[in-house]
C-alpha cells in the first residue's frame, strides 16, 4: 500500500512529482492562504506523512488526530511551529531544511541591513511622492556600512554567511553565540563578545539565532537601551526574539536609528501595526529564503526526507533523533 501524505500548501511541481511517485497525496492547493485548522485536523486523520510550512501549528492536538503519523517534514529551517517534544514522545520524526537556504537568506539579510542603514525605502518613497525638489548636502543621509561594526547574534550557517558578506564590505564583525566558534573566528576574522558588549559596540545588530523559550524577547527594552543611538537592528530569524512593542517605542523615540524586519511576532502583521507608521523601519513579509531556486530546493529536500522517513530510513535532516 502506498503511504498517504498531506501537503499543507501548493508546493513547487518538482517536489510534488517526487512525492507522487511513491505516495497518495492530498494537498491544500492554495498559494496564499494556509490550510484552516479544522480542515487540517480532518486531513491528518489517516496520513502517514505530513509536509507542512512554518505557518502551520503542528501541536499535540493535531498529532492526536493522526495516529498513523510517522514523519512531519517542515519546509523551513526553523521548526518552532512544531511541538517537537510531543512528536518525539509519540515516535514521530520531524525534519527541516537547513543548508539550502543559507546564502539566499544571508543575501536578504544584507539587503535589509543596507536598506535600513542607507534609508533606501524612505528615499524611494520620497522621490515617488514628489518631495524631491533638489539635491542637498544632508538630504536622506544614513549610516555607513563600510568600516562599521556588525554584531551578529547567532553564529550558525546563516550568521557565517552574513559575516562573509560583511568582510567584503570592510565591516568589523563581532558575534555572540551560546558557544564560541574558534574555527569561524579564525576563518572569518570574527571577535567574540557577550551579548551586552555586542549591543554596546555594534553599529548594526543582526539577529540570526533560532527561536525557542530561551530566545523569546532576547532583545527587549533593556537590551535596546544598550544600543547606540545610531545603531540599526535587523531581524531575519523569528519575530518573537525581539519585543516588538519595545522596539516600536525605541524607534519612535529615536533611541536607535532604524530597523530592518523580515519577521514579526504575529505574521502576517496587521496594517494597524504601529511599526508601519514609522519611516525608520524597513518591513518585509518573511521573504528571507524567497528565491525561486532556493524555495524549490527547500521543497525537494523536505520531500526527499519525508520519503526517507516513510521508507523506514533515517532522514538526512532529522531534528529529533
Ligand atoms: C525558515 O526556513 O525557517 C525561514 O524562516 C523561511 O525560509
Amino acid at each position: 500500500m502506498r503511504p498517504k501524505i498531506y501537503i499543507t500548501r501548493k508546493i513547487p511541481d518538482e517536489a510534488l512529482a517526487l512525492l507522487k511517485q511513491e505516495c497518495e497525496i492530498n494537498m491544500w492547493d492554495e498559494e496564499e492562504t494556509p490550510v484552516p485548522r479544522e480542515i487540517l485536523k480532518k486531513e491528518v486523520e489517516n496520513i502517514d506523512g505530513l509536509f507542512c510550512m512554518l505557518t502551520d501549528q503542528i501541536d499535540q492536538e493535531i498529532m492526536e488526530q493522526a495516529p498513523r503519523l510517522k514523519v512531519i517534514s517542515n519546509m523551513a529551517v526553523g521548526y518552532n511551529n512544531i511541538d517537537v517534544a510531543d512528536a518525539t514522545e509519540k515516535g514521530v520524526m520531524v525534519t527541516n531544511t537547513p543548508g539550502v537556504l543559507t546564502d539566499t537568506t544571508a543575501d536578504l539579510t544584507f539587503a535589509l541591513l543596507m536598506s535600513a542603514g542607507r534609508r533606501l525605502m524612505e528615499a524611494s518613497d520620497y522621490l515617488r511622492s514628489g518631495k524631491w525638489q533638489s539635491w542637498s548636502p544632508m538630504q536622506l543621509t544614513g549610516q555607513d556600512i563600510h568600516g562599521s561594526v556588525l554584531g551578529i547574534i547567532g553564529m550558525g550557517r546563516i550568521g557565517q554567511a552574513v559575516a562573509k558578506r560583511a568582510n567584503g564590505f570592510n565591516m568589523n564583525v563581532i558575534y555572540y553565540n551560546r558557544s564560541r566558534k574558534p574555527d569561524q573566528e579564525q576563518r572569518l576574522g570574527l571577535i567574540y563578545r557577550d551579548l551586552e558588549q555586542l549591543l554596546h559596540e555594534s553599529d548594526y545588530v543582526v539577529v540570526l539565532t533560532p527561536y525557542n523559550e530561551e530566545t523569546h524577547h532576547l532583545i527587549g527594552e533593556r537590551e535596546i537601551d544598550m544600543m547606540k543611538s545610531t545603531a540599526v537592528l535587523i531581524n531575519t530569524s523569528r519575530g518573537s526574539i525581539i519585543d516588538e512593542q519595545a522596539l516600536y517605542e525605541a524607534l519612535n523615540d529615536n533611541k536607535i536609528w532604524a530597523a530592518g524586519l523580515d519577521v514579526f511576532e504575529k505574521e502576517p502583521i496587521g496594517l494597524d501595526n504601529p511599526l508601519l507608521s514609522l519611516s525608520n523601519v524597513v518591513t518585509l513579509p518573511h521573504i528571507g529564503s524567497a528565491s525561486i531556486k532556493t524555495r524549490t530546493k527547500m521543497a525537494k529536500l523536505a520531500a526527499k526526507d519525508l520519503l526517507k522517513g516513510l521508507n523506514e530510513e533515517k532522514p538526512v535532516h532529522l531534528v529529533n533523533v
